[in-house]
């Protein structure tokens, strides 16, 4: 354990396990926002910054804030996860060679997709007037999308839809762990028959590219292979399903606002936009390379740093009013749900598609709803990536 630093302000925190985190952990982050940053001594101890602007400051500096490490405590993988956990200059030629992967016919065949599978979920689920939406609807469409990039065959899907509902750090470690080791070995398999094969010609998934991809001259190794497409799994299928179900769950408890969506359908990317801001679900990490000072407080070399990114995107100092969804926010500075600076999201276009799909097409023929009350437990929890584990909602079916 690390000693506390110096005149550091402590602060009973974890970001795994504080008051209120399985109710709702973006609320339960807002209760720490009293001091500019706090130390824990949580998980080996680490500093928690909690303004937006020096949030936003330390992910645009690599040189003094350090991607070595990507969560507290460590996930276990025995080597750095590409690129995400790289610095400058070997995190950019990654960066170049994974954009290649998602942006251009990649992209156009996963938007398409999406849109087809949430207007495929919608059109079985409306007439049911019931429906538990993180199951029914987000992670079907989190799937698609993990699918298509990686072109899964048809008949792996759901025992890919398995394995990843089982990698959230809430899942209890025994069946995380066998979930990792079973990716980590189809993904092993997958890459090296593909490498093995002379890449059909329509080819665009994400394993035939990382399989016959060449980084200075020289084709990807086994294990960058490997460690480059686990972490577009993690990437995947942490993110987009939360977004999507906390989503709905705020407009589920905030009639006015839904109806303004509904009765302003053009205004559904802003909505996508702020019900992100609201929603930030990752928690990214750096190290500090060098002494150096946040707000004051003085930073040591090798100080683990926690960017709760929902602390930044609801400060009231950026964002007046910060838990409200408003159609008229100005537009800058834009919210840090993606992360900012170098390591930005790399699937924040796709990602910001996907969830803009899902409420359009959803909110056009279910425009009003209302959280179940039934036995189902809602449980949130927090880690390096916020989630929901079932949300119920209930409706009439406009049509009948
Ligand atoms: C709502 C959904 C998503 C959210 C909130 C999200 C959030 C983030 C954040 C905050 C980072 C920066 C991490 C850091 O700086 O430490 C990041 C990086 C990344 N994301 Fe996403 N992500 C989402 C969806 C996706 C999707 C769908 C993909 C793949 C298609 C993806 C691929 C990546 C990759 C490859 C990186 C690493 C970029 C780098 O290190 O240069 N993400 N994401």
């Amino acid at each position: 354990v690390t000693a506390i630093p110096q005149r550091a302000v402590v602060r009973d925190f974890d970001h795994h396990d504080c008051p209120g985190i399985t109710t709702d952990p973006f609320l339960a982050f807002d209760r720490y926002r009293d001091r500019p940053i706090f130390w824990t001594p949580a998980h080996g101890g680490y500093w928690v910054p909690t303004r937006f602007d020096d949030i936003r400051a330390i992910l645009r500096d690599p040189v003094t804030f350090s991607s070595k490490c990507s969560a507290i405590p460590e996930l276990g993988y025995p080597r750095p996860l590409i690129p995400v956990e790289l610095d400058p200059p070997e995190h950019g030629e990654y960066r170049t060679l994974l954009t290649r992967s998602i942006t251009g016919p990649i992209s156009d065949s996963i938007t398409k997709a999406i849109q087809r599978a949430c207007a495929r979920l919608v059109t079985h689920l409306a007439p049911q007037g019931a429906c538990e939406i993180v199951a029914d609807y987000a992670e079907p469409i989190q799937n698609v999308l993990f699918t298509t990039l990686f072109d899964i065959p048809d008949e792996h899907t759901d025992t890919w839809a398995r394995w990843t509902a089982d990698l959230p750090q809430h899942v209890e470690s025994q069946r995380r762990r066998a979930a990792l080791r079973a990716i980590t070995d189809y993904l092993a398999d997958q890459l090296a028959r593909r490498r093995a094969r002379t890449p059909p010609p329509d080819t665009i998934g994400l394993l035939d590219m990382l399989a016959h991809t060449e980084l200075g001259g020289r084709p990807l190794g086994d294990e960058q292979m490997l460690d480059a497409a686990f972490l577009m799994v993690l990437g995947t299928v942490y993110t987009l399903s939360s977004t999507i179900s906390f989503s709905f769950r705020h407009l589920a408890q905030h009639a006015t606002e839904r109806e303004h969506l509904t009765t302003h359908p053009d205004l559904v990317d802003t909505a996508a936009n702020e019900l992100l801001r609201l929603h930030s679900v990752a928690n990214s990490v750096r190290i500090a390379t060098r002494d150096t000072t946040i707000a004051d407080t003085s930073i040591a070399e090798g100080d683990r740093l926690l960017l709760c990114l929902s602390l930044a995107d609801r400060d009231p100092d950026t964002y007046p009013n910060p838990t409200a969804l408003r159609f008229d926010r100005p537009p800058n500075p834009g919210h840090l749900a993606f992360g900012y600076g170098p390591h930005r999201c790399l699937g924040a276009r796709i990602a910001t598609h996907a969830l803009t799909a899902a409420l359009r097409e959803w909110h056009q023929h279910i425009p009003a709803y209302t959280i179940r009350d039934d036995t189902t437990t809602i449980r949130t929890g927090g880690g390096s990536v916020c989630s929901l584990n079932a949300l119920p909602l209930t409706w009439h079916d406009p049509a009948l």
